[in-house]
C-alpha cells in the first residue's frame, strides 16, 4: 500500500535481500531511493550552487529549521513562498525538526514536556521551539517533507532516559500530526538508542499514526558504529515497507552501503561536504587527506574513476594540495563536487545493484576496498 499526502507517494520498485529500490514521488519531482540528501543546513549545500548540487544526482536536499528559525527568520522565507524559491532549488526538499540541535547545543537548551527552550547561539536570546512551532517553521519553509519533532538522546543516556525520550517523542509525535499543514509530508522519527526490542517498540508506536515515513534517529551519537549496524540489520527490515525509510544523519560510503543492505531509503549526513571543506577528498580506494606531503608531485586526478568536474577537468591532486595550501577557496569547492559526486554514485551504482539482483556483490566490491570512514 502507498501512503499518499497530496502529491506525496512512495512506491517500491525493487527488491534484493533487504535492499530494495523505489521511486519517492513530491510535488517538486520524482527522487530515485535509495537517495542521499546533501546538506544544506542554512540554506545552501556550502561552497556549492543549487545547480552544481543537482549535477552530483541530488534530487533531494536538507534544510534546517533550528537555523533558519533564527536566521534570517521563517516570515522572511513565507514571503517569498517558502525555501524552494529563496534558494532556487527546483527538486524535492526535507526540513529536519531541530531536534537534534537540542542534542548538538546540549548546553544551550532546556527540555520539557512542551518543547525545548534553547538560548540563540546567535544573539543570545530565549527561543521556545514547541512541537507546534516546529510544524508552523516547517510549514513557512514549505519543504515537501517535514520532520516531527523528538528526543534525540546522547548513546551515553540510561535505560530510563531512553524510555523516556521515546514516550516524549511519541506524545510530540501526535502534536506534530496535528499541527502540520495538511499539504506537507510529515516523517516520524524512531528513537530508542542501541536496545533493539526498544526500537521496535518504539516503532510500532510511530507506525500507528498516520506519518509518511519513518526514520531512524538517534545513531551515530557516540555509541560504537559495530553496535550501530547490529541494530540496523534486525530494525530496518522491520519497519513498515509501505514508507520510505530514513537514516537521520549517517554516514560514510560504508555506512551507506550497509544500511541500504538492511533496508534503508534515505540518508542525510555532513561528512561528504565537511570533509571536503576540512580537505578530505573520498574516493571508492580510500580517503585523501590532501595536504599530507605524498600528494605534492602526484600529478594525477583524485579519483581516475570519478566522473565528478574536479576529476574530469584534470586538476591534479598536486595543483588542489597547493591551492589547499595556499588558502585557495575554490579548492573547497572542488572537493565538495568530488566528495558529493561519489555519493551520487554510491546510491545511483547500488540502485542499479538492487534492480538487477546482486546487491550482495556491489556490496563486496564497496566494502572490501578501505573506503573513506572518518
Ligand atoms: N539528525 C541526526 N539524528 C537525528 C535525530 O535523532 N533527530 C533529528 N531530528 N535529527 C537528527
Ligand atoms: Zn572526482
Amino acid at each position: 500500500m502507498a501512503i499518499s499526502t497530496f502529491g506525496f507517494e512512495f512506491r517500491q520498485t525493487a527488491q534484493d535481500g533487504a535492499a530494495r529500490t523505489g521511486v519517492l514521488t513530491t510535488p517538486h519531482g520524482e527522487v530515485e531511493t535509495p537517495t542521499f540528501m546533501p546538506v544544506g543546513t542554512q540554506g545552501s549545500v556550502k561552497t556549492l550552487t543549487p545547480e552544481e548540487v543537482a549535477a552530483t544526482g541530488a534530487r533531494i536536499v536538507l534544510g534546517n529549521t533550528y537555523h533558519l528559525w533564527l536566521r534570517p527568520g521563517p516570515e522572511v522565507i513565507d514571503k517569498i513562498g517558502g525555501l524552494h524559491k529563496f534558494t532556487c532549488w527546483p527538486h524535492a526538499m526535507l526540513t529536519d525538526s531541530g531536534g537534534f540541535q537540542a542534542f548538538s547545543l546540549a548546553d544551550r537548551r532546556t527540555v520539557s514536556e512542551e518543547g525545548f527552550v534553547f538560548r540563540s547561539h546567535l544573539d543570545g536570546s530565549r527561543r521556545v521551539l514547541t512541537p507546534e512551532v516546529a510544524m508552523q517553521v516547517q510549514g513557512a519553509l514549505g519543504a515537501d517533507i517535514a520532520m516531527q519533532l523528538d528526543i534525540c538522546p546522547p548513546g551515553t543516556a540510561s535505560p530510563r532516559e531512553m524510555d523516556e525520550a521515546c514516550a516524549v517523542t511519541t506524545r510530540w509525535a501526535r502534536r506534530c500530526l496535528s499541527a502540520k499543514r495538511p499539504d506537507q509530508a510529515l516523517f516520524g522519527i524512531v528513537q530508542g538508542g542501541t536496545d533493539v526490542r526498544r526500537r521496535l517498540a518504539h516503532a510500532d508506536e510511530l507506525a500507528a499514526m498516520s506519518f509518511d515515513g519513518l526514520a531512524l534517529g538517534g545513531f551515530s551519537v557516540g555509541e560504537p558504529i559495530e553496535k550501530m549496524h547490529e541494530v540496523l540489520a534486525e530494525v530496518a527490515p522491520r519497519l513498515d515497507a509501505s514508507r520510505p525509510r530514513y537514516l537521520m544523519g549517517v554516514g560514510t560510503p560504508t555506512d551507506l552501503v550497509r544500511a541500504i543492505g538492511a533496508g534503508v531509503d534515505m540518508f542525510d549526513c555532513v561528512l561528504p561536504t565537511r570533509n571536503a571543506r576540512n580537505g578530505q577528498a573520498l574516493t571508492k580506494q580510500g580517503r585523501i587527506v590532501i595536504k599530507q606531503a605524498r600528494y605534492k608531485e602526484d600529478f594525477s586526478p583524485l579519483d581516475p574513476g570519478c566522473e565528478c568536474p574536479t576529476c574530469t577537468q584534470g586538476y591534479s591532486r598536486a595543483y588542489l594540495r597547493h591551492l589547499f595550501m595556499a588558502g585557495e577557496v575554490v579548492v573547497l569547492r572542488m572537493l565538495t563536487e568530488h566528495n558529493l559526486h561519489l555519493y551520487g554514485r554510491l546510491v545511483r551504482e547500488a540502485r542499479a545493484a538492487i534492480a538487477a539482483g546482486r546487491y550482495a556483490a556491489f556490496a563486496r566490491s564497496w566494502l572490501t576496498k578501505d573506503v573513506a570512514d572518518s
